[in-house]
């Protein structure tokens, strides 16, 4: 009998347990809301959809005072940020404490935004802008942190830098994370950086993208992209069966030569998109984030760094106009489509009870009405110039090799380029022209994962009730002036 209690009891303590711990994301989990797109959902509606996934952490690349309206009183934390065009005026101190006042200070209030971290620029040494932000970047984190410590918010608020991870590396001729080191041209610069943050509590804040490690490089072995699968890589002992990883360990490492091997480290981006590449789809997608979420929900951390990491996915929703330079498929890592609907199931709590996310509530379309090739047209000489300026002017990256639109016929493809043009211009009849090449149609050519879509409003249309109210006054107005 005696024993029935007590197992009795200890189901029931940890029953109790568990109910406390279920937490609808895991702990350390945020996102990233960028706003590159030509249509954007209302603030309001996206702090919404953070809200209803239990999303309590978002990184943003600026600090729009609409964003941070929205955010107001929500109790979502915060990372604002300072994009890397605004570095260099920052280097003046007395402009730092403006960019606090305005951007942090204002919004420091019980009810205001809950700003945790300030972003000071965005992977700003990436060997692609030439070392544009090499001499701004530390001079402006110094400023930022220091106008944070002036105005007593320093100890809750801390200046970070997103870097890429190719500010690290380890040797060709032993490439594993117990060799990380800074890259050697800048070696001296993040050690600075390093020292800066370290003297302030701040922590060091990384991108890791097993994507890019897989995109043009055919040699990688694929399954090491992904948390499952994949033929272990040995270092000192320790099997390393992930890029993601070796990657942070890397880092570690690079840290602890530069004599701070237990700074806090920030995932400040992560993710996989689902289209522009032959590897971005929601398979690998779903593969990816069904490996990663597991791991962050039961806190397991890297081998050299087990535990708790704060990590952001990259990204919330599509952004269609993400300069395409790294490639097609930079429009296209939403966890959600760009009217906010999800793509695929997930488990933000990491227990691996994948189903879709909630979507964003009263999403406004433009008319159900798409711009396609006219069949009838006779003379198709300017067809290649049409499609052309389509293209330039809308996201067609659905239509390259290894995308989703990729199958289509001659006309279909046509269809799409004028398509997106149309639905970028807002419906514009005269966006539906193409010098009589292009037609208005209401059938939806939408096939397999190629979707034809219908833009959002951009902004939202007025509610029923108000719009009532409008027109009684309108309605008196006009009586009275009668
Ligand atoms: C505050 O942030 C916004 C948006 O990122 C920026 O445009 C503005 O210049 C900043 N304000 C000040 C005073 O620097
Ligand atoms: C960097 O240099 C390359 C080669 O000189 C050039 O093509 C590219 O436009 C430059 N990028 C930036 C951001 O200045
Ligand atoms: C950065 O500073 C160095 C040394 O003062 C100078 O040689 C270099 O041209 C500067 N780089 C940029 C991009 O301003
Ligand atoms: C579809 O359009 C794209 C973009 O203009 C082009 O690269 C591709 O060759 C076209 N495919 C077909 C089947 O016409
Ligand atoms: C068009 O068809 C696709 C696939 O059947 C569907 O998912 C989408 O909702 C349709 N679009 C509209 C506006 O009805």
């Amino acid at each position: 009998m005696e024993e029935i209690i007590v197992i009795t009891g200890r189901l029931t303590w940890s029953g109790l347990v568990v109910l406390l711990m279920v937490a609808p994301v895991a702990e350390g989990l945020g996102v990233n809301w960028g706003t590159q797109a030509t249509h954007q959902l209302p603030p309001k509606t996206v702090v919404q959809m953070l809200k209803d996934n239990g999303i309590s952490k978002v990184k943003l690349f600026d600090a729009a005072s609409s964003t941070m309206t929205a955010l107001s009183g929500s109790g979502i934390e915060v990372m604002v940020a300072i994009p890397n065009d605004q570095l260099a005026s920052l280097t003046d101190y007395s402009a730092a404490q403006k960019w606090v006042q305005h951007n942090v200070s204002r919004y420091n209030f019980n009810g205001g935004v809950s700003i945790k971290y300030v972003s000071v620029g965005n992977e700003p040494f990436l060997s692609s802008y030439n070392g544009s932000f090499l001499n701004v970047t530390l001079p402006a984190l110094q400023n930022i942190q220091n106008a944070l410590n002036e105005a007593k918010l320093g100890d809750t608020i801390k200046a970070t830098v997103p870097l890429n991870a190719d500010v690290y590396n380890s040797p060709e001729s032993n490439p594993v994370p117990s060799a990380g080191r800074f890259r050697s041209d800048i070696s001296t610069l993040m050690t600075q950086i390093v020292e800066f943050l370290a003297q302030n509590g701040c922590p060091f804040t990384v991108n890791i993208y097993p994507f890019l490690s897989l995109y043009g490089n055919d040699n990688f072995p694929f399954n090491y992209a992904f948390f499952d699968g994949a033929t272990p890589v040995l270092d000192n002992g320790i099997q390393y069966t992930n890029v993601f990883d070796a990657n942070f360990d890397t880092l570690v490492s690079a840290l602890k030569a530069a004599g701070h091997g237990d700074m806090t480290i920030i995932v400040g981006e992560v993710g996989w998109p689902t289209d522009g590449d032959k590897n971005a789809n929601v398979g690998n997608a779903y593969r990816f984030y069904n490996g990663l979420l597991p791991r962050l929900g039961a806190n397991m951390g890297t081998p050299l760094r087990p535990g708790y990491i704060e990590v952001y996915l990259f990204g919330l929703i599509d952004e269609d106009i993400k300069s395409v330079a790294p490639g097609n498929f930079e429009r296209h890592w939403g966890i959600f489509r760009y009217d906010g609907q999800p793509k695929f199931a997930l488990d933000l709590s990491g227990k691996g009870q994948n189903k879709l996310l909630i979507g964003a509530q009263n999403v406004q379309y433009l008319p159900t009405q798409w711009c396609v090739f006219n069949p009838n047209a006779k003379d198709l000489s300017k067809l290649g110039e049409n499609i052309n300026y389509a293209c330039t002017f809308s996201d067609c990256t659905a239509l390259g090799y290894g995308s989703s639109c990729n199958g289509l016929s001659a006309n279909d493809n046509v269809s799409y380029a004028f398509n997106m043009y149309y639905q970028v211009q807002n419906h514009n009849p005269l966006s539906c022209n193409f010098q009589g090449l292009a037609m208005l149609s209401t059938q939806n050519l939408s096939q397999g994962m190629c979707s034809f879509i219908i833009q959002i409003a951009s902004s939202p249309l007025p509610l029923p009730l108000p719009s009532l109210i409008g027109f009684a006054i309108l309605t008196s107005l006009g009586l009275l002036l009668l």
